[in-house]
């Protein structure tokens, strides 16, 4: 009896050795990980500029970036999508881009950039903060015939022209974001940063 007592208490305290080393094991794992988080990735975190190689875009597509833990999206416009922008102008809730919250000066004109053919959006809806899907496509049957591209929130149906730029009639009361951003050369975009010039 007093054998299986003895063999009871070593039973546990070799549970309790495995699980003492199973614990150190892991705090050995996890200390180096953290400790290798490169300085890149420490200002990422806490929201750094994020370069995206714009040259790599094909006309008419979109990719997508974080930055400060949003979802930015660059489209390469095509010249057709720009030149039809104008033409909605009756169709929206702030065509001029009034309302000064939305995006910094340089981009508070038609197409809502510093240059026609790109542009950087923070991706995420200004009603209830869903993200919008992209619609590229003219007159597709469920966004009817006067559809000339876009972006459609399918929470509660805003829609956005190419410019972020929100429709009459939609849930949400303003145009998409644009966050700050600059030109480093003709095919890097920073994104996060004026670069200095307004
Ligand atoms: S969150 Fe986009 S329409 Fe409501």
């Amino acid at each position: 009896m007093a054998d299986t007592e003895v063999d009871k208490k070593r039973r546990r305290f070799l549970i309790g050795a495995t699980s003492a080393v199973g614990a150190v094991g892991v705090g050995a794992i996890a200390i180096p990980f953290i400790g290798s988080l490169t300085p890149s990735a420490r200002a990422l975190a806490a929201g750094a500029p994020v370069e995206v190689d714009i040259s790599k875009i094909e006309a008419g597509a979109l990719v997508r970036v974080i930055w400060r833990g949003k979802p930015v999206w660059v489209v390469h416009r095509t010249d057709e999508m720009i030149e039809g922008l104008p033409s909605l102008n009756d169709k929206l809730k702030d065509p001029d881009s009034a309302v000064e919250a939305q995006q910094p000066d340089y981009a508070k004109n038609e197409s809502r950039a510093r240059q026609d053919k790109y542009l950087v959006m923070v991706g995420i809806c200004t009603h209830l903060g869903c993200s919008p899907t992209y619609r590229p496509e003219v007159a597709p049957a469920d966004l009817g015939a006067d559809w000339k591209g876009g972006f459609y929130c399918p929470c509660h149906g805003s829609r956005f022209d190419l410019a972020g730029r929100v429709y009459k009639g939609s849930p949400a009361g303003t145009n998409m974001v644009v966050p700050p951003y600059y030109y480093k050369t003709d095919s890097l975009v920073l994104v996060g940063e004026d670069g200095g010039v307004a």
